[in-house]
């Protein structure tokens, strides 16, 4: 091949690589390229082997072109890559912008029930003194609901309970001093403990529901006496409803204390009539009634003890300033997210 026929392929050569690199429109393209004229056998490398091949005289000439067209396409397609890649960053930003003017993806956070925080503060504040938590079962046995409560069958006291019957001798508890006699047969004395949970009658207005909650209490060891039940109770109310809050104890009956009584705390809020406060009935309660303790096996001769029981929602009602029970159990979002 004469030179200057070299010369000009070279020309040429150089020609179509550069025109080819500037259409290339991304990486995998210009690596074809540069296969494609300085590959093994790219036509630049090619046309280089025939150079080598020259006589002395014609081969400088013929290859310092060859050389200074290799580097021009070198540097085309460092050039190249660099737009390539410079592209390719900038399209990345814009793809995976993030607004963070955008508002957030809100979701609600749940919260405790208005009766769930009570009966956990009824629980701390006899924790606090020393009692234990102890529970029983929804369903329970007529036995220990109220035969063992020394209310035997057609006793009137049953007519007040009105009780949901699952048989004949089944019930679903109407009260938590079925819990009393468990703990009791289970253990010997002394005891001390609270048991809240839920209880079962068939009675529904706007402070009634069938189903609603109470925290039952039982102390029982030697020598309990009522001043004990008193002093006790009083710390409760004072924690419960402040410290200054006055209550009295009013005599009572329930077929497994004895003495009974019931205790009302004064309270002032809406609906109270002249600014003197009403008294509320909050609990009632008294000395474990002794056909009681040997009903569950402990020698009335040897201890003694007292018991009470309180009504979760009236108190959280009290608490509150809520006046219908039903809104408990309505689960109204704008009911629940107040407390
Ligand atoms: N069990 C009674 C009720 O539900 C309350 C009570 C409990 C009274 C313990 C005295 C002692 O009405």
């Amino acid at each position: 091949m004469p030179v200057d026929e070299i010369l000009k392929e070279l020309g040429a050569i150089k020609n179509r690589a550069l025109r080819s690199i500037a259409m290339v429109r991304g990486i995998k393209g210009l690596e074809s390229a540069r296969v494609r004229y300085l590959g093994k056998k790219g036509q630049l490398t090619s046309l280089m082997r025939v150079v080598g091949g020259l006589p002395p005289d014609a081969r400088p000439l013929a290859g310092q072109t060859a050389n200074s067209v290799k580097g021009a396409i070198l540097q085309a397609i460092a050039e190249k890559e660099t737009e390539l890649k410079a592209a390719e960053q900038e399209s990345r930003i814009v793809e995976e912008r993030v607004d963070i003017t955008m508002p957030g993806a809100d979701y609600q956070i749940g919260r405790k029930h208005p009766l769930t925080l009570v009966t956990e503060e009824i629980l701390r504040v006899f924790c606090s003194m020393g009692f234990g938590v102890a529970e029983g079962p929804d369903i329970e046995s007529d036995y220990n609901n109220f035969e063992a409560l020394n209310i035997p069958k057609h006793h009137p006291a049953r007519d007040l309970h009105d009780t949901f019957y699952v048989s004949k001798d089944v019930v679903l508890r109407t009260h938590t001093s079925p819990v009393q006699i468990r703990t009791m047969l289970a253990t010997p004395p002394p005891v001390a403990v609270v048991c809240p949970g839920r209880v079962y009658r068939c009675d529904a207005d706007a402070t009634h529901s069938p189903m609603f909650h109470q925290v039952e209490g039982l102390m029982v060891d030697k020598a309990i006496s009522f001043s004990d039940l008193k002093g006790i109770l009083e710390v409760f109310v004072h924690e419960m409803f402040g410290p200054d809050t006055p209550f009295r104890f009013r005599p009572h009956y329930f077929p497994f204390t004895e003495p009974s009584c019931e205790l009302d705390i004064l309270f002032h809020g809406e609906g109270e009539p002249n600014g003197e406060g009403v008294w509320l009935e909050v609990l009632g309660a008294g000395m474990v009634h002794p056909a009681v303790f040997e009903n569950v096996g402990y020698d009335p001769q040897k201890v003694s003890g007292f018991a009470f029981g309180l009504g979760v929602e009236r108190l959280a009602m009290i608490k509150y300033g809520i006046s219908d029970i039903r809104l408990f159990f309505e689960n109204d979002l704008r009911f629940l997210q107040q407390f």
